[in-house]
C-alpha cells in the first residue's frame, strides 16, 4: 500500500499536519492449524499485505480514529467505560486498554488507517490492525518498554477481552515477528521460535480466496477449543503430566475414547496428527523435499475438513481442483469456516491451475475466487 494513500486522508481528515506511519502485515501459515492453543507448533510467515496507519498524539485524552476503507469515524476515551460500539474501533480501543494495563501511559491521538489484507479471508487482518497499534503506542507513549512477545499478547488479549474471540498467539506473533523471506516455526508451549528461510526453488505459494467470509468470532472457534480441553481433561486423569494435546499421543486418546464424545475424539485426533505434521514439514524442508511438504498439506486439509470440521463446500472444492490439477500441496488456511486455501504449486503448473480454478469455481458458485501470490515479508514497523 502506498504511504501517500494513508497520508493524504490523514491530512484531509484532521488538522492538516502529519504524524508517524506504522504498518503491520497479515500472515499465511504453511502448516499447523488449530495447534497453537493446544501447546503445539505453528509455521506462519508475514505477507506483503496488511494495515497501515498514520498516528499523531493530539494532546487530549481522546482517540479520534478514521477508517479510510469504511469511511467511518469514531471518537472514544481511554477508560474501560469508553468502549466504542463499532467493531473495527474496538480493536484499537482494546489495544489501548491492554497497553494501559501493562503500565503504558497511553494518551489521546488522531489516526487514519487502511488495509489491503482481505477481511475474513483467514489472513489475520485483525491481528494486523492490533499489531500496528500495539507497536505504535509502544513507541509513541511507552518508550518501547514492552517487548515484542508482549506486543503480540496485547493483540491476543484484545481479541479475548474486547472482541469475544478466544484465539491464541499465532496471528499476532506472525504479524509482529515476520521477516522477509522466512517462515517462523513457533513452539506455542515454550514460545521458542526459529526462522526458516523459505524460497522453494521451482515452486510458488498462492492463496485462493473463496470469498466465503469466515465467522471466527462466532462460537464455532471457541467450541473447537472446548473440545480440545475436554479431551485433555479426560487424558489428564490417567496421565497427569498432560497439560495440552501437545503432550498426548493417539494411544492416550484411545484410552479415553469411551469417556469423551465422538466429536471431541475427532477434534483431538486431528490436533495430535497436525502437531506432528508441522515437525515433519520442517524436516522435509531441510531436505528440499517439497513433495512431502505438499502431501502433509493435503493431509491437513483432510483433517480440517473431516475431523475438525472447519472447512466448507467451497474450500473443499478448491482443494479438489488443486488435486486434479496436480498441485503439490493445498489446504484450507487459518481458522477455517471460509477464507483461503494455500497452495504449493510447481511453476510450470501455475497458470493452468489458476485458470482452471477460476473457471470451475465460478461455474459452480457464480463468483470467481481471488488469487494472491504469497510474498513473505517483514513484521510490524514504523515506516515514516
Ligand atoms: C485463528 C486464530 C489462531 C489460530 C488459527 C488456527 O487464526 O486466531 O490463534 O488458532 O485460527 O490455526
Amino acid at each position: 500500500m502506498e504511504i501517500e494513500y494513508v497520508r493524504s486522508r490523514f491530512i484531509k481528515h484532521f488538522d492538516g499536519t502529519t504524524g508517524y506511519i506504522y504498518a503491520s502485515p497479515g500472515r499465511i501459515n504453511l502448516i499447523g492449524e488449530h495447534t497453537d492453543y493446544n501447546g503445539g507448533f505453528v509455521f506462519p510467515g508475514a505477507v506483503d499485505k496488511g494495515i497501515m496507519a498514520e498516528i499523531k498524539p493530539n494532546g487530549t485524552n481522546k482517540v479520534l480514529a478514521y477508517s479510510i476503507d469504511l469511511k467511518d469515524y469514531v471518537e472514544f476515551g481511554l477508560e474501560e467505560k469508553d468502549a466504542p460500539r463499532a467493531s473495527w474501533a474496538r480493536y484499537i480501543f482494546g489495544v489501548c486498554r491492554e497497553m494501559i494495563k501493562r503500565g503504558v501511559d497511553v494518551q489521546g491521538f488522531n489516526t487514519a488507517f487502511a488495509g489491503d489484507v482481505p477481511l475474513g479471508a483467514g489472513m489475520s487482518s485483525s491481528a494486523a490492525l492490533e499489531s500496528t497499534f500495539a507497536f505504535a503506542i509502544n513507541e509513541l507513549f511507552g518508550d518501547n518498554k514492552i517487548d515484542k512477545f508482549e506486543l503480540a499478547k496485547v493483540g491476543q488479549s484484545t481479541e479475548h477481552n474486547y472482541c469475544g474471540v478466544n484465539c491464541c498467539i499465532m496471528d499476532q506473533f506472525a504479524s509482529v515477528f515476520g521477516k522477509a523471506g522466512s517462515l517462523i516455526r513457533l513452539d506455542c508451549r515454550s514460545l521458542e521460535y526459529q526462522y526458516f528461510p523459505f524460497k522453494p526453488e521451482g515452486y510458488r505459494l498462492v492463496l485462493l480466496n473463496s470469498k466465503v467470509k469466515h465467522e471466527l468470532a462466532s462460537s464455532a472457534y471457541n467450541k473447537r477449543r472446548e473440545s480440545c480441553e475436554n479431551a485433555v481433561a479426560a487424558i489428564q486423569k490417567k496421565h497427569p503430566h498432560v497439560e495440552f494435546l501437545r503432550d498426548a499421543n493417539m494411544e492416550m486418546l484411545d484410552e479415553v475414547k469411551a469417556e469423551i464424545s465422538a466429536e471431541d475424539y475427532m477434534r483431538a485426533e486431528y490436533v495430535i496428527a497436525e502437531i506432528q505434521r508441522v515437525l515433519d514439514v520442517c524436516e522435509a524442508l531441510e531436505r528440499n523435499d517439497y513433495e512431502t511438504v505438499g502431501q502433509k498439506m493435503y493431509e491437513t486439509h483432510h483433517g480440517m475438513s473431516k475431523l475438525y470440521e472447519v472447512s466448507c463446500e467451497e474450500l473443499d472444492y478448491l482443494n479438489d481442483i488443486a488435486k486434479e490439477c496436480g498441485v503439490t500441496g493445498s489446504r484450507v488456511m487459518g481458522g477455517g469456516f471460509g477464507g483461503c486455501t494455500i497452495n504449493l504449486v510447481k511453476e510450470e503448473l501455475y497458470d493452468k491451475f489458476i485458470e482452471t480454478a477460476m473457471a470451475k469455481y465460478e461455474a459452480k458458485f457464480n463468483h470467481k475466487p481471488e488469487a494472491y501470490d504469497v510474498v513473505i515479508s517483514d513484521g510490524s514497523r514504523r515506516i515514516e
